[in-house]
C-alpha cells in the first residue's frame, strides 16, 4: 500500500504501513552517521533499523534513554551530547528517534541544540505521538516545571507506521484516540463521525491522517503559539489538574477536561454538543469524570497555569464543532466544569 505523505510545516509526514527501513525513514540525501535513540519499549525496532543503516553502508549507533517523563531531563540530554560527541556525529548527520512525545521531545531539543541543530527524524511509535506530540515542532525538557526548556524546531520527518500503532494494548491506544478526538472536536467533524461510529475500531489510519491535517492547519497559522496555537490545548485547563492532581494518564485525563471544557463552552458560548460530545468519549472507553478527587487540589493546579496570563483563567471553548475559541472564564462557570466532571 502506497504511503501518504502530509505537511506539516517543514516536516512530511509519512504515514502507511511498514515504513521501518532506511529508505523510509531517512530523507534522502548524503550523510555518514545516523544516530539513533529509543525507549525500552521500542530498543528492538531502533536495533533492527540501525543494523539495515549499517548494511546501507552508514555508522548507526543506537541509545536507550529512559521512558517517560524521566528522559526529559536536562542530565540525560547531556550524555546524550557526549554520545554523539563520542560518535562524531556531525551537522550533516541525522538523529533517528523512536518512540512516543517524551522521547520525541528529549531527542528534538537535543537536536536543536547539539552543533546548533542537525538533522531529527521521529518515528512516531504511539498514537499519542503520531496525533499530537510528534507533529508540529515543539521540544522540551523539565526543569521544575513541565517543558520549561525548549525550542520550537520542525523535525524533518515524522514516521508513522500504523503495523506498529495496531500492535499497541488498548490502553495506550485509548490514551491517543483522546487527543484524536480533541483534534476532531475543534477541527474536523468528520473526524468525531468516524470515532463515534466506529469507537476503538476505527481505522488507524483515517483516524492519524486526519488529526495531523488538523494540527498542520493550525501549526501552520501559528507555529510559535501566539495565538490560535492555543486551541490544540482543548481539554488540557482541566485535563492537567486532574492528571497531576489524579495520577491519571494524559489521555484520559484530557478526556475529562473535554468534558469539563464541554459545559464550560456551552455556558459561555452556547455550545449545544455537550451530550454528543460526551457520548463520543464514553464510546471510546475514556472516562468522562474524576470522582474522588479533591476540587481544591485541581483548582491549584488550574490556577498554577493561570498564572501566565493576568487576566485570570482562560480556557480553549467550543462555539460548535470545529469552532474553537479561547475566553477568561469566571469562577462560577469553573465551578460548573468542575462540577460536570463529578470533582466535587
Ligand atoms: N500539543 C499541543 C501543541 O503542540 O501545541
Amino acid at each position: 500500500m502506497v504511503a501518504q505523505r502530509l505537511t506539516c510545516g517543514t516536516t512530511q509526514v509519512v504515514l502507511g504501513r511498514s515504513l521501518l527501513a532506511p529508505a523510509d525513514i531517512l530523507p534522502e540525501r548524503e550523510r555518514a552517521s545516523v544516530a539513533v535513540v529509543a525507549q525500552p519499549a521500542t530498543a528492538r525496532l531502533a536495533r533492527d533499523f540501525a543494523r539495515a543503516a549499517v548494511r546501507a553502508g552508514l555508522r548507526s549507533e543506537v541509545r536507550v534513554l529512559p521512558d517517560g517523563e524521566a528522559a526529559k531531563d536536562l542530565g540525560v540530554v547531556a550524555e546524550l551530547y557526549e554520545w554523539l560527541i563520542g560518535m562524531s556525529v556531525a551537522r550533516s548527520d541525522t538523529l533517528v528517534a523512536f518512540g512516543g512525545g517524551s522521547l520525541t521531545d528529549a531527542a528534538g531539543f537535543a537536536a536543536a541544540t547539539y552543533l546548533r541543530g542537525i538533522e531529527v527524524v521521529y518515528v512516531a511509535t504511539t498514537l499519542l505521538a503520531a496525533v499530537d506530540a510528534a507533529i508540529g515542532g515543539k521540544t522540551g525538557v523539565n526543569l521544575g516545571a513541565k517543558n520549561l526548556v525548549g525550542s520550537f524546531r520542525h523535525p524533518a520527518r515524522v514516521v508513522i507506521d500504523v503495523d506498529v500503532l495496531d500492535r499497541l494494548p488498548a490502553a495506550v491506544k485509548r490514551g491517543g484516540m483522546s487527543e484524536a478526538l480533541k483534534a476532531g472536536l475543534i477541527g474536523d467533524e468528520a473526524l468525531v463521525g468516524l470515532l463515534e461510529r466506529d469507537g476503538m475500531e476505527a481505522d488507524l489510519e483515517e483516524v492519524v491522517g486526519r488529526a495531523v491535517a488538523v494540527k498542520a492547519a493550525v501549526v501552520g497559522k501559528d507555529f510559535e503559539e501566539q495565538g490560535e496555537r492555543v486551541h490544540l490545548n482543548y481539554g488540557h485547563t482541566v485535563g492537567h489538574g486532574v492528571e497531576v492532581a489524579g495520577g491519571i494518564g494524559h489521555g484520559p485525563a484530557v478526556a475529562i477536561g473535554m468534558v469539563a471544557a464541554g459545559r464550560a463552552s456551552a455556558l459561555e458560548r452556547g455550545f449545544e454538543g455537550e451530550d454528543r460530545q460526551r457520548a463520543a468519549i464514553a464510546r471510546l472507553g475514556l472516562p468522562v469524570a474524576a470522582p474522588g478527587l479533591d476540587r481544591m487540589a485541581v483548582l491549584a493546579l488550574m490556577a498554577a497555569d493561570k498564572k501566565r496570563d493576568a487576566g485570570g483563567l482562560r480556557m480553549v471553548l467550543l462555539e460548535r464543532i470545529g469552532a474553537p475559541t479561547v475566553a477568561h472564564v469566571g469562577s462560577a462557570t469553573v465551578e460548573a466544569a468542575l462540577t460536570a466532571v463529578e470533582i466535587a
